[in-house]
């Protein structure tokens, strides 16, 4: 049987949240990488109803931009200056069609654990039973602060009473709502209607009671004195009714949708050493047998392919990393990691970094907006901004690509297979085509052709007799004289490096 499709989905998301201390509305603090409320209008999503309705009213002008960057088929209701729940769902219903039929599910924009499937489970018992409310029900400890769940003597729904109207009730001395605060079955707040008992009901509904407010509430008394079937939907799983008001709620539910979301892609095949100290996004994937070490953090719509070995202390945000690649002690925005490539420990991946297939970004390494060939490396040390690098090439220890001249950035190219030796620094825009090299020390500010070698660099020259003169009667000078005793040509400075040789100077500082 396929899952029924309720007639519409009113998301609740008006109230205040004073109590989060906040400029940022309630609904807009963050789990998991998603919004309270972006996490509420996907579970509604997923029951693909035919309406998606979210009221709004606290910040209303940035919760409405939210709403519509998250989801654009939602509709945006507006609240008026009454007060409630019912009053939040009769504005709702004033922007859907007048004539909806069918089942309408409320849920709360800060209640982000709520599953599609709860929401699926919900409607198909009130459709099965012909209900005209089904309210979602959690038995727990402490109930104090929410509405309880009254029951008649055959155990019939019979209604809702708010926890500040059942003190009321108590301090009044009405015998017949004496026990209400000892009920431990709540009210989630989540229900299904029928369209028509909802319409009908909250047009009845009053704003006496202890808050001054219109409950949503009260619907579910009238339905039943108007002839209606009234029942509950019990939910064990109590984290997916729980709303987040502060925010120690907040981090409480962040850490336990983590635990779901790590749960789940361990069991989707991503083998997680520390689950408590790996942190995941729910809109990540990690593909089978995937190591994830220690204390890392996988952000945003980071996608993550097979048999790779991810952290420690690792945290890629937007990044995508194919099958059999290395990420080790990495900080990594909106990169592209190729298949069976290295990357760390200690390296810096900025935007717009593609590393290709097999190819290298070791230790102390920043990258930004550079495109580095399939088997390239940049092993050591490097700068490497806006660059583009062929397959194969070398990039040596301490490598500067200058891309920035005071006003402008500018590109490098370095051709596949060519070989930048260490501590050269590429002044942009340069190109060195493929099949080249550039001597170790050099500066380059011109291009290099295939199969050129550039030397940008001073020359050498040693000064014979320059520390007997200058630092007699040191250490070093007494060093001097040891040599020139053991080896006069040696201390007479016929050493090779005396005479440049043009062919040798390129393998000094080669690094691999
Ligand atoms: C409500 C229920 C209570 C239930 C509890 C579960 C009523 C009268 N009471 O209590 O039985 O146990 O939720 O958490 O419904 N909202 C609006 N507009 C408003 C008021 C609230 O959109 O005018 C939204 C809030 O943004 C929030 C949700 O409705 O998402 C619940 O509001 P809240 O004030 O937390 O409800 P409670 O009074 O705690
Ligand atoms: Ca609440």
């Amino acid at each position: 049987m396929s899952a029924p499709r309720p007639a519409a989905v009113i998301v609740l998301a008006a109230g205040e949240g004073t109590r989060m201390k906040s400029d940022i509305p309630k609904v807009l603090h963050t789990i998991g990488g998603r919004s309270l409320l972006g996490h509420a209008i996907d579970a509604a999503r997923g029951t693909q109803p035919q309406h998606l309705a979210v009221v709004v009213r606290h910040q209303r002008d940035v919760v409405a931009a939210h709403i519509e960057q998250f989801e654009s088929g939602a509709t945006i209701a507006d609240q008026d200056e009454i007060k409630g729940t019912g009053r939040a769902a009769e504005c709702a219903l004033d922007v859907l069609p007048a004539d909806l039929s069918g089942t309408v599910l409320v849920t709360y924009g800060d209640v982000p654990l709520l599953a599609t499937q709860t929401l699926v489970d919900l409607t198909s018992a009130h459709e099965a039973g012909g209900n005209a409310v089904t309210v979602l029900t959690a038995e727990v400890e402490n109930p104090t602060g929410y509405g309880r769940i009254l029951r008649d003597e055959s155990g019939s729904v019979a209604g809702i009473i708010e926890h500040k109207d059942a003190l009321a009730a108590r301090e009044a001395g009405d015998a017949k709502l004496a026990h209400a605060l000892d009920i431990r079955e709540i009210n989630s707040g989540i229900y299904a209607f029928d369209a028509i008992v909802l319409r009908e009901s909250l047009a009845k509904v009053t704003t006496d009671n202890a808050q001054g407010e219109k409950y949503l509430t009260d619907v579910l008394a009238l339905a039943r004195a108007a002839g209606g079937r009234v029942e509950a939907h019990t939910i064990t799983d109590l984290w997916q009714t729980e709303g987040v008001n502060d925010k120690v709620q907040l981090a409480a539910m962040g850490r336990e949708l983590n635990r779901r979301v790590v749960a789940q892609a361990m069991r989707d095949g991503a083998i997680v050493i520390d689950p408590a100290t790996t942190f995941v996004d729910v809109d990540v994937s990690i593909g089978r047998d995937t190591v994830v070490q220690p204390n890392t953090q996988l952000r945003g719509a980071t996608t993550i392919g097979a048999r790779c070995e991810i952290g420690p202390d690792t945290t890629l945000v937007d990044t995508e990393v194919a099958d059999d690649a290395s990420v080790v002690r990495t900080q990594a925005n909106l990169a592209t990691i190729g298949a069976g490539a290295s990357v760390g420990p200690f390296s810096y991946l900025r935007p717009g970094t593609e590393l290709g297939a097999k190819g290298k970004i070791g230790g102390f390494v920043e990258t930004k907006n550079a495109q580095i060939g399939d088997g390239a490396k940049v092993p050591h040390l490097t700068y490497c901004g806006d660059a583009v690098i062929g397959e194969g090439a070398n990039i040596g220890a301490g490598t500067i690509f200058a891309n920035y001249d005071g006003v402008n950035k500018h590109t490098t190219h370095v051709g596949a297979h060519s070989f930048v030796g260490s501590d050269s620094v590429l002044i942009a825009p340069v190109t060195i085509a493929p099949g080249a090299y550039v001597a170790a020390g050099s500066a380059v500010d011109g291009d290099v052709e295939a199969g050129q070698m550039a030397v940008a660099r001073g020359r050498q020259r040693n000064i014979d007799g320059w520390v007997e003169r200058r630092r007699a009667g040191t250490k070093t000078a007494d060093a001097a004289r040891d040599v020139a005793h053991a080896s006069p040509r040696a201390a007479a400075g016929e050493a090779a490096s005396t005479s440049v040789d043009e062919e040798s100077s390129a393998d000094e500082g080669i690094t691999k």
